[in-house]
């Protein structure tokens, strides 16, 4: 079975390729280094032509506001169209745990037209939502540094390893559609500010985090658990400490 992975040479989509091709799959990994941007559409016709499955694991090289809805957008339409000539049959998409609740973010909000762009286009499809992955943590401390500190809300998060979420793709890949939502998050339950605090002590980074009920996390301030898995979600074990020590 031919699966294009888009994004295949970042974070998560290194770690799916590597999965499928072990498994057996002719696998594309497919980005604007091998050919294939689907801003611009250069190669996308080439790349699917024969492909039953599509993983669309890109993110926007910028996250302010107008920047990553125009990419989001125009990535999901160009895909969606490609996909239709090319008669793929299933679009697996991840996106974001509780992006439909958190309004004042530009970057979720874009994350909520990429989805619906999924759901109104005629391709079967799953989209995973996922938690915050570890290894995006030293991002959010770098999105709320001022000086020496770094202002984060104490709002609750429950994020997962890489590994985790490339696991939770590979399954949705090789799945059926579920023209729905599957949830995906970490086991612990976290205040954002004491985790990335405890982040920073443990790659020994002086900065210091600011707990802060209104500090903005990419725009928008978190009320509650916004950011929390709901109650049918599938939790994977890796814990905090437990990434920390394979890093
Ligand atoms: N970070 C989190 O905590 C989190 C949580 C939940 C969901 N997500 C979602 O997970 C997805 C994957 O994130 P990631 O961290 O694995 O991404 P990443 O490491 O930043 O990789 C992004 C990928 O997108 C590719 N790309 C960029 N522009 C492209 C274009 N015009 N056409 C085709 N490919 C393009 C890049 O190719 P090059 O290598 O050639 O630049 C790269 O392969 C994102 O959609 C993100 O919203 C993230």
């Amino acid at each position: 079975m031919k699966i294009v992975v888009i994004g295949g040479t970042g974070l998560i989509g290194t770690k799916l390729v590597a999965k499928l091709r072990e498994a057996g799959h002719d696998t594309l990994a497919a980005s604007p280094d091998s050919g294939v941007n689907t801003i611009t559409g250069e190669g996308l016709e080439a790349a699917l032509a024969g492909a039953e499955v599509v993983v669309d694991l890109a993110n926007s090289p910028s996250f302010e506001d107008k920047a990553v809805m125009e990419f989001f957008e125009t990535a999901g339409k160009n895909i969606a169209k490609a996909e239709i000539a090319a008669g793929v049959r299933h679009h697996v998409a991840l996106s974001i745990v509780g992006a439909e609740r958190l309004v004042d973010s530009g970057y979720l909000r874009a994350k909520v037209a990429q989805e619906r762009i999924i759901k109104a286009s005629s391709v079967p499809y799953t989209i995973v939502h996922s938690t915050q992955f570890f290894e995006f943590l030293g991002g959010i401390a770098h999105s709320a540094t001022v000086g020496d500190t770094v202002h984060l809300s104490p709002g609750w998060f429950q994020p997962i390893a890489s590994d985790d979420v490339a696991t939770a793709m590979f399954k949705a890949t090789l799945g059926k559609p579920k023209n729905g939502i599957v949830e995906i998050g970490g086991p612990e339950r976290l205040r954002m500010s004491d985790l990335v605090q405890r982040f920073l002590t443990a790659k020994k980074d002086p900065r210091q985090v600011v707990a802060d009920t209104h500090a903005r996390y990419f725009g928008t301030e978190l009320k509650g658990d916004e950011l929390v898995p709901g109650p049918g979600a599938h939790l994977f074990a890796t814990t905090f400490e437990q990434w920390m020590q394979r890093q």
